[in-house]
């Protein structure tokens, strides 16, 4: 075990809420399990809605049964073990005094605050932290997106917090950044010299990022219906993914190194204006459909509001204005209620530049495609020759590496890598604020152009791959990179 592994505290705000349930204690078990949450630590559950830890518990066992196949009985021990529950108003400042006689009793190396409330409340939070004494230097907190809903509103959130915690304490969530395979495309990119050869605007045609999901909006309709997919997908994990493809590489991976690479890569992304607004994103609405045979209901029948203008899908083409990808469109695309569920990353490259063959057939594309979820790969597509006399046939053909065909591992959730980077205190996979400040401005430059230009909202049929546009998506419809002609 490494040193850095402190003794802590970690108190969950809002800690019987539905991310705790789905995504914090399910990331907690896997780490106990492993041995690498220490069972010194104190798990500190904060809400309003449960009378005692019993009850808590009696929560936690159904909602764990729920999500993690093969619960382990012995596991839950431990994990009840480490548990205790406050019942606190977090608006009220006299309620934090049951905190800090909690904290004060079960000192540690380190307390974790874990805000996994409604973003409105982080100021206050903050703020009646540090009015009853509670946070000193040794403090970290976990925030959750949305953090902001454009520039603005960022900065004061931001500024809310930062009054009380200094930047090396705040660990901004982009859960993205947790997936094993967005950590393998650092790997793939900078312990493969092929790879970062070819990695540049010579030899790249384009670059395109996917995050396609076939369920709706669920039960999160004020929320979604408030962002919309620019701001749910866009905005944050769209635009980490575009940074780690696009970044230099860092000198060393460490959290400054990286993010301050990240943010060279935001800075170069190029503005919209209301001259090209229209010309580089579609926005869509989902309505009526079938997906897997099955009748699901309009975006606005899900949010039972006829008259939104939300978008539920965002397909866009940007461009990073500097040196390395001068030229080379990044297409951007995510959706709601798409055909299908899956997130990847594909690089196509350039194709030759003649042809020597005497048939002159095409030859394809180089592709580099890096699939995020679900089965988790990465393939190469390369021209191959069909066996056979009489001549040079060839066609594509891919080199896989499939993830769990090739690794006994079990695949981690993003959760627990990025849990248990928050108490070794490495933010490498966390974003800065100066990067989320970045990436709202560039957000920004697209509102604000969608509103001047009053740009229409596209609508299509759930279970489809969305609307099309020309400039975009070549055949107006939702591209798929296998089918890809581009
Ligand atoms: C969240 C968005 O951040 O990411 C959701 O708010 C979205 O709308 C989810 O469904 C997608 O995450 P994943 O890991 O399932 O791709």
């Amino acid at each position: 075990m490494t040193k850095t592994l402190y003794k802590t505290n970690l108190i969950i705000f809002g800690g019987d809420g539905d991310l705790a349930f789905r995504k914090i204690f399910p990331a907690i078990y896997y780490r106990v399990k492993g041995n690498q949450l220490i069972t010194e630590t104190n798990i500190i559950v904060v809400s309003r809605n449960t009378n005692d830890v019993n009850s808590f518990f009696t929560l936690l066992e159904e909602h764990l049964t729920l999500h993690i196949p093969d619960l382990e009985k012995s596991i839950l021990e431990k994990i009840k073990n480490m548990l205790s529950y406050l019942k606190m108003d977090l608006t009220d400042s006299k309620d934090y005094i049951v905190l800090a006689k909690e904290l004060a009793q079960k000192k540690m190396e380190q307390d974790v605050f874990y805000y996994s409330t409604s973003s409105t409340l982080f100021g206050t939070i903050s703020k009646y932290l540090a009015e009853n004494g509670i946070i000193n230097e040794a403090s970290k907190i976990v925030l959750e997106k949305p953090l902001g809903s454009d520039l603005n509103t960022f900065e004061q959130l931001n500024k809310d917090v930062r009054k009380y915690f200094e930047e090396k304490q705040i660990y901004r969530i982009d859960h993205y950044l947790g997936k094993e395979t967005v950590q393998n495309l650092m790997v793939l990119r900078f312990a493969n010299q092929i790879f970062e050869l070819a990695w540049n605007a010579e030899n790249i045609d384009n670059v395109q990022i996917t995050a396609s999901e076939s369920l709706g909006v669920g039960t999160r309709k004020g929320y979604y219906d408030k962002f919309g997919a620019l701001k749910d997908m866009v905005q944050n994990h769209l635009l980490q993914l575009l940074c780690i493809v696009a970044m230099e590489p860092p000198a060393k991976l460490n959290a400054d190194n990286v993010r301050d690479e990240k943010l060279k890569v935001l800075k170069a992304l190029r503005p919209f204006d209301k001259n090209t607004v229209n010309k580089g994103i579609v926005k869509g609405q989902y309505t009526r459909g079938e997906i897997d045979d099955k009748y699901v209901q309009s975006y606005q029948e899900d949010i039972d509001t006829f008259d939104s203008e939300t978008e539920t899908f965002v397909a866009l083409r940007t461009y990073v204005d500097n040196w390395r990808w001068a030229g080379v469109p990044f297409y951007l695309r995510t959706g709601k209620r798409m055909k299908r569920r899956f997130s990847e990353i594909v690089i196509n490259f350039k194709r030759v530049p003649h042809n020597v063959f005497p048939s002159g057939n095409k030859i394809d594309r180089n592709k580099l495609i890096i699939r995020l979820q679900p089965e988790e790969k990465i393939e190469l597509v390369q021209m191959m020759k069909v066996p056979g006399p009489g001549g040079y046939r060839y066609k594509p053909s891919s080199l896989e590496l499939d993830y769990s065909s090739s690794f006994d591992e079990r695949f981690p959730d993003a959760y627990e890598r990025l849990l248990m980077d928050v108490i070794r205190g490495d933010q490498t996979l966390f974003m800065r604020e100066d990067e989320v400040r970045e990436s709202w401005k560039w957000i920004n430059s697209i509102t604000e152009n969608w509103e001047k230009t009053e740009q229409d909202l596209e609508l299509y049929k759930a279970g489809t791959w969305g609307p099309g546009d020309e400039v975009l998506l070549p055949k107006h419809k939702w591209y798929q990179s296998k089918e890809d002609n581009l």
